[in-house]
């Protein structure tokens, strides 16, 4: 996990043995589908057009699958062709054309953008309007990852409180994320905490991951949660994320930075699929850790401890002294450069 905050760390290893309890992830994913746009505008009869553009799909399609040889080499490739009218926009209407793309492996924006584009002087004949925008769409909501977790209500027990009242806490941890969007925000980017560090860490594009989460999350017309926590007939805490994640292991960065080679190594990865769905367990995991320690000590409890260690090295402590500066600087809830390097002058003598 490539990330600057050691706490989204510590606390998805945390939330995972939890979950562990519990029998672990489980996870499932759809077909790496994405959308490429075609935007069509001064179209005389727009209707008229896009019956005329679905009628000639599969010359749309052939047009497209000849652009890449890569993504038809991986068993990819252009799959369906839609076509959405926009009757009125601040320029007037417009036709936007859909090609459905199969990406296999690869999170596939090249291939996308360039069958858009080879594409779209077919559409504009078959239309007779004018191709403007050609590109891909980041809301890649047919390229789905789904997790589900479930946590014993014993395993939630800690520092004094019972398990059922820290489920209690998460419960409406939850519910506040899932009715106010101000709390939903944060609460989806504690989810993006655990994702976006294993997307960095295997070369992957971390904007286009986030761009496609917050849009999900408001796909209703309402900007929510992105996960769903429940309580099973047993008390158990049961939650569930189910995003986009366009996610790819052939290709790009993926493909030749040898820091994402080693992360895939270490995942032990098959497919971009799978690496998908391991991001939504991270995800998951890092919302349940900030649940529980936002409904029980705080979210500065855990950070300050894992703040003082990184204070301390940045003073030159080294080895053991890491662990003993920034204890003391913790009991005496006093954190700061100077305050680290005295005690380490102190230990030294
Ligand atoms: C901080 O990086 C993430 C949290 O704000 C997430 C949340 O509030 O759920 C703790």
């Amino acid at each position: 996990m490539v990330v600057e905050e050691p706490s989204i760390v510590a606390g998805a290893s945390y939330a995972a043995r939890l979950v562990r309890a519990g029998g672990g992830f489980s996870t499932s994913s759809t077909a790496p589908l994405m959308i490429g746009q075609v935007q069509l505008v001064h179209v005389p009869t727009p209707h008229n057009a896009r019956h005329d553009i679905l009628a000639r799909k599969d010359e749309i399609l052939a047009l497209a699958n000849a652009q890449s040889r890569s993504l038809i080499h991986l068993g990819g490739g252009a799959r369906d062709v839609e076509v959405h009218f926009f009757p009125s926009s601040p320029m007037g209407a417009m036709l936007i054309v859909h090609v459905v793309i199969d990406c296999r492996d690869a999170m596939g924006a090249n291939a996308i953008n360039s069958m858009c584009e080879a594409v779209a002087p077919l559409l504009e004949e078959i239309s007779g309007g004018r191709a403007y925008l050609r590109i891909l769409s980041n809301l890649s909501d047919r390229r789905l990852a789904r997790v589900r977790a479930v946590v014993p209500t014993e395993a939630l027990a800690r520092d004094g409180l019972s398990g059922d009242e820290v489920a209690e806490g998460i419960m409406w941890a939850y519910s506040f994320a899932a009715v106010d969007p101000y709390r939903a925000t944060t609460h989806n980017k504690g989810i993006l905490n655990g994702i976006d560090p294993v997307i960095v860490a295997t070369g992957n594009d971390w904007r286009a991951i986030e761009a496609g989460a917050h849009a999900y999350a408001a796909r209703s017309g309402q900007y929510s949660s992105l996960s769903v926590w429940e309580r099973d007939a047993q008390g158990n805490l049961v939650g569930t994320l189910e995003m986009p994640l366009a996610v790819g292991i052939v290709g790009g960065a993926t493909k030749v930075h040898p820091a994402a080679q080693t992360a895939l190594k270490l995942l032990g990865v098959q497919s971009a699929n799978e690496l998908a769905e391991i991001c939504v367990c991270a995800g998951l995991a890092s919302n349940l850790a900030a649940m529980r320690a936002l409904a029980t000590e705080g979210i500065q409890r855990g950070h300050m401890g894992l703040h003082a260690r990184q204070i301390a090295l940045a003073a030159g402590a080294a080895g053991a002294m890491v662990d003993e500066v920034a204890r003391r600087m913790v009991a005496e809830r006093n954190i700061k450069p100077a305050r680290a390097e005295e005690i380490l002058a102190e230990i030294h003598g």
